[in-house]
């Protein structure tokens, strides 16, 4: 909550921290799948003490309570004390996002709290009535919001938007929440890129030949419907969550010594993007999603996205960057994959072989970074085979993305979040293929429609990403795992075959 992040500079200005803590949608699905834990982490990991005000509709102070117990015990969080800690903490105001009277109310509950962290867990549509209801009930005084994704619907929305909350609260005061950027492995791109410097010399269009993400989820929209028809994959994960990791894997390394280097970079890849064409995309629907409730029985909204884009600059020029995503697919894994030239010559006489030559970042459902390669089999002739290098880390100490940047919110910290340029430049991105034509049908279980292989350039393929960890080390006979251990337990390099 306090802590300055290393490698992004100073502050430029003193930021104090929030001293009350108000969510609206205080009854709502975000609410208790990830605020109510967030909060609880932060008071058991980081002595969270301030007033938390939930605002919804319905219901009183005993039921939000009784919900915040709820939530804790369905997300597996067993700290008694803290669980104790946060339903003592919990105010609540009854009312809605457009009556005056719950914001003059929720005034009186802030009492002496003079920097309130206000939680926009609501829908976009509602943000502009609350904004302007926190200004004229004077609650936007001296405070910050925290909105979530979706940041606008298309483009033009997404700038009517920031209109709007830029309209009472300065865009240093507007934390936009993508928990992409919260994830422990999605930071450690970031890390691993510009903590190496073997990998500056390579790190271009001189060596690399393309880069590929995938984020393959094994499951269906569930009861999600209604919201999945107005948003589909596009504006689900691709505009945000996606176009984020590529930011972090193509940006040049952050100079400057404010908070804004990182950030400024990441913009510098969004906006050199040119905007998809159709060609560029092919759209999905599995067979099954018309039928789920909320849907529309001929809806046009696409479950799976391909696409390629190009990050128009000099180190990337003509490198083709892949995303596929969707939704009752094979797997449940979020994968990048950097591939590297190939040897100009095959000196041992191999086939071009095709499973060397990468870097695996993986980023879910476990953390590793690969080396894919390929050495000698023992023996006396020379003859080759893939192996990786690879490092892997255990899961355990790092906090969950929400409770890391509610605490980051807390703080005044907006490192972890999008900024309003990058997030007009990603909608400019996607922004012209986002509705359009007719998604192709495909069988849950499959990786979605033949017709993506149509974005690949000649030679290049999908790589679908296998949801089981790799095989540890030690267990792969005929190579030798060194495990040499940096710092903390679990980290170690070895060699795996693929
Ligand atoms: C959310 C999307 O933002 O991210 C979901 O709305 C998606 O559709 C989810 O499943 C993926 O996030 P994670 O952290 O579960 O990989």
């Amino acid at each position: 909550m306090t802590a300055a992040r290393a490698g992004t500079g100073p502050r430029t200005q003193p930021t104090p921290l929030a001293d009350a803590v108000v969510f609206f949608g205080a009854t709502g699905d975000l609410a208790f799948k990830q605020i109510f834990p967030a909060l609880a982490g932060l008071i058991r990991d980081e002595g969270l003490d301030v007033p938390i005000i939930g605002v919804a509709r319905s219901g009183d102070l005993e039921s939000l309570r009784e919900r915040a117990r709820q939530s804790l015990a369905a997300n597996g969080f067993t700290d008694a004390a803290a669980t104790r800690a946060l339903t003592d903490h919990l105010r609540y105001v009854k009312g809605s996002d457009d009556d005056a009277a719950t914001f003059h109310a929720l005034r009186r509950e802030l009492g002496g709290a003079r920097h309130p962290l206000h939680y926009l867990a609501v829908p976009p549509a509602l943000f502009g009535e609350v904004v302007v209801n926190l200004q004229a009930s004077g609650c936007s005084t001296g405070a910050r919001i925290i909105v979530e994704k979706p940041f606008g619907h298309d483009l033009a929305s997404a700038i009517a938007l920031n209109e709007t909350i830029h309209s009472v609260f300065a865009e240093r005061d507007v934390f936009r929440i993508d928990h992409y950027l919260g994830k422990e492995p999605v930071q450690n791109l970031l890390y691993f890129r510009f903590a190496n410097a073997f990998l500056e010399p390579i790190w271009n269009r001189d060596h690399v030949s393309s880069v590929q993400i995938n984020m393959p989820e094994a499951f269906d929209v569930a009861d999600r419907g209604a919201f999945y028809e107005q948003a589909g994959a596009i504006r689900d994960v691709v505009q945000n969550h996606l176009l984020q990791v590529v930011s972090l894997l193509a940006m040049e390394a952050p100079s400057g010594h404010t908070r804004e280097a990182v950030r400024n970079e990441q913009f510098k890849v969004l906006d050199s993007i040119p905007p998809l064409a159709p060609d560029d995309v092919v759209r999905g629907q599995y067979r099954g999603y018309r039928k789920v409730a909320g849907v529309a029985p001929r809806s046009r909204v696409e479950t799976f996205a391909a696409m390629r884009l190009h990050v128009d600059t000099w180190r990337w020029s003509g490198v083709p960057f892949y995303i596929r995503t969707g939704k009752c697919l094979p797997a449940t894994v979020t994968e990048v994959l950097v591939e590297m030239r190939r040897p100009p010559q095959s000196v041992f006489g191999d086939a071009a072989p095709a499973d060397a030559d990468y870097f695996r970042f993986r980023l879910s459902p476990d953390m590793s970074i690969s080396l894919g390669a390929r050495a000698k089999k023992p023996g006396e002739a020379m003859v080759g085979e893939a192996v990786e290098l690879f490092a892997s880390h255990e899961r355990g100490t790092e906090r969950p993305p929400y409770q890391r940047l509610i605490g980051d919110a807390i703080g005044g910290d907006q490192s972890l979040f999008a900024r309003e340029d990058s997030v007009e430049a990603a909608w400019r991105v996607v922004d012209d293929v986002l509705d359009v034509g007719t998604p192709h049908a495909y069988e849950p279980g499959t990786w979605g429609p033949d017709e993506a292989a149509s974005v690949l350039r000649r030679g290049d393929r999908w790589h679908n990403p296998v949801a089981t960890p790799r095989v540890p080390a030690a267990t792969v006979p005929g190579h030798a795992s060194a495990t040499t251990p940096a710092r903390g337990a679990g980290r170690g390099i070895s060699g795996d075959h693929r």
